[in-house]
């Protein structure tokens, strides 16, 4: 692979460190709003204005970079539109959790090659999960060279440095001295950039960001994980766990609250593990705490997390929980196998029975909560019998959701090399009795509400139905409504008339 490592973010070569990465990068922000208004034409200018597309695949982590590279593009005097074959820079922030992710990217890189020949100045990165892998950048470079710019998830906030570089070494123009791109390859022919860190031991605060909804934003808690379940690629794409100062966070808290936010969902791949990585660890609990109190005082009604691990999941977390007067009682709880067999061979930490004393805990001090939860099948050497304690696991646990999975081989992972694959036909088979099961276990939870009247945070306009306003349950339900788009961001009191399986058409009594 032609990318490099690289100095950490923030330094000089000369090992110096700047006052701030992010001052730095709003430097460069600055340069390609000259530049691209004298391109494109500014919103004031009469001409016109360059635009981009953000094409997001995978988890809520991606989407929330997704609204920095967003704020980025924005920042740079680019106007965002929806449609990414008429956009002037296009960036597709990738997912590799799972083979079909992979497939996604390429299905819709494939669409951009005629665009591409017809309006050569525009231009197309791609970043995030995937580029993290060697073999898959290098399929880019070969199959895709009308990609312009490649960086991986721990250079995402030099994103506006790269696309500067870009721009000046195709203009045959010096880039600044101290630049990153100093390093980057452009091979000229195919005119790509690559920029690839292997890991960073930095956070970058203060970032630009273009929040998606006004009323509800995800706040980044840690990134990384250092679990390695033995299927799992995320600790090779995203790195070693390292947590956000408490201070940063809630600083971040107390702006969206300002802001008029009404929901807050704090994001890792772990939460639970948060803090123990920072030089006074502080638990995830305390965390949870200090954040509910600060959102009853900035007027903050709704506090989420995602995702939690079980074997992290202590008595001081579901404490701080059923204590918390905004925290959502609402727990995603991975279970990915109920053998016990399997869960030691995906290195899980936790067998079955300290799984489900862990969610009785969770439902003894919250009698209401909605617990969902992630579901591998067909894990390598998986049994009949292996598979039969999963949907043990799952009639006992009564799962408000599940979100269900094929086991896809990721390269690289323990799991890769594990011997006894199921065959796709018995994978497909187990695949479809998981899903009646939970499908009719989620019908009768979801009735269980009917007729009860319960807040609602409404979201958007229905998509298929315009004269519905659609919202969320405390338990994160779906709900639809009759109403006008002025619902939109508030909280009303609804009545939930029928249950449809996963979700409930209601009507608003206040
Ligand atoms: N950090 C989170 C989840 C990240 S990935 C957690 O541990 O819960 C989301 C889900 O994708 C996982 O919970 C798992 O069920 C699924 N997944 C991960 N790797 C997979 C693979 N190789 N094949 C199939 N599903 C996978
Ligand atoms: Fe992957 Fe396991 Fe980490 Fe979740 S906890 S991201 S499944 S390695
Ligand atoms: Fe996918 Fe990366 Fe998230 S692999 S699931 S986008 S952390």
């Amino acid at each position: 692979m032609e990318s490099r490592e690289m100095t950490a973010c923030g330094m000089h070569k000369d090992g110096k460190a700047y006052p701030s990465e992010s001052r730095r990068q709003y430097e460069y922000i600055d340069r390609l709003r000259d530049i691209f208004g004298s391109m494109y034409g500014d919103a004031s200018g009469g001409r016109g204005q360059g635009t981009f597309s953000v094409v997001t695949f995978g988890c809520q982590m991606n989407a929330r970079d997704s609204e920095k590279l967003s704020g980025i593009l924005e920042g740079a005097g680019l106007r965002e539109v929806e449609d990414e074959l008429s956009a002037d820079v296009v960036i597709f922030n990738t997912c590799t959790i799972r083979e079909n992710a992979n497939e996604h990217l390429y299905g819709r890189l494939g669409r951009l090659k005629p665009v591409k020949k017809k309006r050569p100045d525009m231009i197309i990165a791609i970043c995030g999960c995937m580029m993290q892998e060697k073999d898959e950048v290098e399929k880019i470079s070969e199959k895709y060279p009308y990609v312009d710019i490649m960086f991986g998830t721990h250079n995402l906030y030099t994103f506006a440095e790269l696309l500067y570089d870009l721009l000046m070494k195709r203009g045959g123009q010096q880039i600044l001295p101290d630049s990153h791109g100093q390093d980057i390859l452009l091979r000229d022919g195919r005119r790509a950039m690559i920029s690839v860190w292997k890991d960073t031991p930095d956070i970058v605060e203060e970032l630009p960001n273009k929040r998606k909804f006004p009323f509800k934003q995800g706040v980044n808690i840690s990134f990384g994980c250092n679990n390695f379940c033995s299927y799992c690629i995320v600790p090779y794409v995203r790195g070693r766990e390292k947590s956000r100062e408490k201070k940063d966070i809630l600083e971040e808290i107390r702006k969206l609250g300002r802001d008029g936010v009404k929901e807050i969902m704090l994001l890792g791949q772990n939460v639970n593990s948060y803090g123990k990585d920072l030089s006074e660890p502080v638990s995830f609990a305390e965390l949870l705490r200090e954040t509910d109190s600060l959102c009853d005082d900035m007027g903050i009604e709704r506090i989420r997390f995602m995702t939690s691990h079980p074997k992290d999941l202590s008595d001081e977390l579901i404490e701080a929980m059923a204590s918390g007067k905004h925290v959502m009682k609402q727990f995603h709880l991975p279970l990915q196998s109920g053998s016990d067999r399997i869960l030691k061979m995906m290195n899980r930490h936790y067998d079955s029975e300290a799984y489900l004393i862990k969610a009785e805990k969770l439902r003894k001090a919250m009698p209401d909560i909605s617990i969902s939860t992630d579901i591998i099948v067909g894990f390598p050497g998986e049994t009949e019998e292996d598979f039969e304690a999963t949907l043990d696991v799952v009639r006992r646990m009564r799962y408000d959701a599940a979100y269900t999975f094929i086991y896809s081989e990721r390269e690289g992972t323990p799991a890769a090399a594990f011997p006894d694959k199921v065959p796709e036909e018995i994978i497909k088979e187990r695949f479809g009795r998981l899903l009646e099961l939970q499908n009719s276990i989620a019908a009768e939870n979801c009735s269980r509400l009917k007729g009860r009247v319960l807040p609602v945070l409404f979201e958007e306009i229905n998509e298929k139905d315009a004269s519905l306003i659609s919202g969320r349950l405390e338990n994160n339900s779906l709900v639809h409504v009759k109403g006008d788009p002025s619902l939109i961001g508030n909280i009303r009191n609804v009545r939930l008339l029928e249950a449809h399986g996963f979700y409930y058409t209601g009507e608003l009594t206040d």
